[in-house]
C-alpha cells in the first residue's frame, strides 16, 4: 500500500480470517442497463480479479464465493446453461493467471449433475493449484447448506459412528468445508437480508454485512467497508463482554 492507500484504507485492528460472498444482484445490474441477465453474471465474475487482490491486501485468508445455489437450477434453462458456460469458459481462462498468483482453488457443493466437460476442468483446478498458499478460494457451486447437512448426515451414518459419539465437531467435519475454520463475515450484495441457504451450519457465528451495491460493482472500497464494519462488531458468541 502506498501513502495515499494508507490514508484511504488504514490498516484494520482486526481482519476476519474467512469471508463468505453471498454475489446477488447480477441480473438487476443488467436489468438495469437494458443487458441481458447473463450480462450480468459475466460482469460479475469480471470484478473478482479486484476482489482477490483486495483480499490479500487487507488480509483474508479464505473467501467463499456463492456462484450458484441447489435452488438456481430452477431457474429458466437458458440461464442455467449460461451460468454452466460461464464457470468453464472462467476455468479455462484464469486458471493459470490464479495459479501464478497462489490462489488455492477447492470448490464445496455437488459435482455429479455437472457434465464431464465441466467437471474434468474443475478438478485439474483443484489439483494445479493445491499447494498454493497466498489465498484460499473456495467456489460454492451447485451449493446448498441443508444438502450439505443431509450429505454429512449420510456419511456418519454410513460409517456407523454410534449415536452418542455425534457431536457437533462430527457433524463439522463431514461438511464439505471439513477442516476449514468457519467463516468470520459473510456479505451479501444487492440489499437482500437472507442467508439462501448458504453456509447455515458454518456461519451459526458469522458476522451478517449487507450492501445494497449490485456484485458486479461490488470493488476495494466496498470490500473494505464491510471489514471497516467488522473491525467494529462485538462477537460475544453468548457471552457477556467484559470490561
Ligand atoms: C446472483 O445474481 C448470481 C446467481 C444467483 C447465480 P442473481 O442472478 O440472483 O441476480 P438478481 O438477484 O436476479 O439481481
Ligand atoms: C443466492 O442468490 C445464490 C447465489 C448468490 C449464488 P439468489 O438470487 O439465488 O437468492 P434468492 O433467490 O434471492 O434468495
Ligand atoms: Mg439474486
Amino acid at each position: 500500500m502506498n501513502n495515499t492507500d494508507l490514508k484511504k484504507y488504514p490498516v484494520l485492528p482486526v481482519v476476519p480470517q474467512h469471508v463468505g460472498l453471498i454475489m446477488d444482484g447480477n441480473g438487476r445490474w443488467a436489468h438495469a442497463r437494458g443487458l441481458p441477465r447473463l450480462a450480468g453474471h459475466r460482469a460479475g465474475v469480471q470484478c473478482l480479479e479486484t476482489v482477490f487482490r483486495a483480499a490479500v491486501e487487507f488480509g483474508v485468508s479464505i473467501l467463499t464465493l456463492y456462484a450458484f445455489s441447489t435452488e438456481n437450477w430452477n431457474r429458466p434453462e437458458s440461464e442455467v446453461r449460461g451460468l454452466l458456460r460461464i464457470l468453464g469458459d472462467t476455468l479455462q481462462n484464469e486458471i493459470d493467471k490464479l495459479d501464478e498468483h497462489g490462489v488455492q482453488l477447492r470448490h464445496i457443493g455437488d459435482l455429479t449433475p455437472l457434465s464431464e466437460a465441466l467437471k474434468r476442468p474443475i478438478c485439474s483446478a483443484i489439483e494445479l493449484t493445491k499447494e498454493n498458499d497466498r489465498l484460499i478460494v473456495n467456489v460454492a457451486f451447485n451449493y446448498g447448506g441443508r444438502r450439505e447437512i443431509v450429505e454429512a448426515v449420510r456419511d456418519i451414518v454410513r460409517l456407523g459412528i454410534p449415536p452418542e459419539q455425534i457431536s457437533e465437531e462430527t457433524i463439522a467435519e463431514h461438511l464439505y468445508t471439513g477442516g476449514v475454520p468457519d467463516p468470520d463475515l459473510i456479505i451479501r450484495t444487492s440489499g437482500e437480508m437472507r442467508v439462501s441457504n448458504f453456509m447455515i451450519w458454518q456461519g451459526a457465528y458469522a458476522e451478517y454485512y449487507v450492501t445494497p451495491t449490485f456484485w458486479p460493482d461490488f470493488d476495494r472500497d466496498e470490500f473494505y467497508q464491510a471489514l471497516l464494519a467488522f473491525s467494529h462488531r462485538k462477537r460475544r458468541f453468548g457471552e457477556v463482554e467484559i470490561g
